[in-house]
């Protein structure tokens, strides 16, 4: 089909630029208002158009797929993660799925450094009682003392993309590198990190002071940080989540800094976005942040670019360069 007879919907506003070259290439409708969809508008959009345009807000599952029609040929994910979509349920109806991978790897590790920095610095709680009138009474040795970081452990859980790039980043903050991961990786990457490798998650999160996560959310990785395994980790430890909430059992989570018996957390996802539970507020040794790892315009801009790349590829008869297979599929 020529790609302007391509009817393509967009769930949110993207970019000006984006929307722009968009119209140009396509059929365009947008969402005017940029508020998140319900159920029934995201089915009408779905039944009516030739390509869906989703975000992280939209939950497009096996019922909203199969309810679809024939019309929808491609679901061109604004995102990386895409726990958000039912892949499964997709490619047994012959529906494309693409993301956007790598071009928000930069963006999430630094934050996720940024994060680290601020939970054993107290940063954000420094930063709250300059504003507060009466509460910097002046300097005094033993105050605000945080953790130093330099020296310490750092686990990382998934060690892709997102995942090197945070230990390259701490590497240069002097933190010793330790990860577990499905697959060992590649000899040559461990040793430009000198990274040390678990094969056991719980033997890795008893030994290190800073925990990091990097890993999608998958039936597998619910939950992996389960109450259980909270319970192992030193209790000066600290634990910093960008990538799914429901990695960790934030219920379990909050109760173990509310019992003093973990060190912090720096949370940018959650695991009922946008609600946060309600044990993890208003904790100083707790820094939380709206799912803003990946918020730069430039990041947006290449998000934006990499779908349009899918559904004109997609459009061209070609297959799309950032196709997502579920894990048992055969191309
Ligand atoms: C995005 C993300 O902003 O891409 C992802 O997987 O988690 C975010 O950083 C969001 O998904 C956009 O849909």
């Amino acid at each position: 089909m020529a790609a302007k007879n391509l009817q393509i919907a967009l769930t949110r506003r993207l970019t000006a630029p984006i929307e722009t070259r968009m119209g140009e290439l396509f059929s365009v409708t947008y969402n005017e208002n940029d508020g998140a969809l319900d159920r029934d508008a995201l089915l009408a959009l779905m039944q009516s158009h030739d390509v869906l345009v989703p975000t992280v807000t939209d939950h497009i599952d096996a019922e909203l797929i199969n309810d679809a029609g024939p019309r929808l040929q491609l679901i061109a994910n604004f995102g990386n993660g895409t726990d958000n979509i039912d892949v499964d349920a997709a490619y047994a109806r012959g529906i494309t799925v693409t993301n956007t991978p790598s071009v928000l790897t930069e963006d999430t590790a630094d934050m996720t450094l940024a994060l680290i920095l601020a939970v054993s610095r107290r940063l954000v709680e420094g930063n709250r009682i300059v504003h507060q009138p009466g509460q910097f009474t002046g300097w005094s040795p033993n105050w605000m003392l945080g953790q130093r970081v330099g020296g310490k452990k750092l686990g990382i859980i998934g060690m892709g993309r997102i995942g090197q790039a945070v230990a390259r980043r701490a590497r240069a903050f002097g933190l010793d590198i330790h990860y577990f991961n499905r697959n060992r990786v590649h000899a040559s990457t461990e040793s430009e990190l000198a990274a040390t490798y678990w094969d056991n998650l719980d033997r890795m999160l008893r030994h290190i002071d800073i925990l990091s996560i990097h890993c999608p959310h998958t039936p597998a990785t619910y939950h992996l940080l389960s109450a259980r395994r909270i319970a192992m980790m030193q209790p000066h430890a600290t634990i910093i989540n960008t990538s799914r909430g429901e990695v960790v059992d934030e219920a379990a989570l909050g109760r173990a800094l509310s019992d003093g018996l973990l060190g912090g957390a720096g949370l940018d996802v959650f695991e009922r976005e946008p609600a946060v539970h309600p044990a993890l507020l208003n904790l100083p040794n707790v820094t939380l942040i709206p799912h803003m790892s990946s918020a730069t315009k430039e990041g947006r801009q290449s998000m934006g670019e990499k779908v349009i790349i899918n559904i004109q590829t997609y459009a061209d008869g070609h297959r799309p360069p950032d196709r997502v297979l579920p894990s048992s599929a055969t191309i």
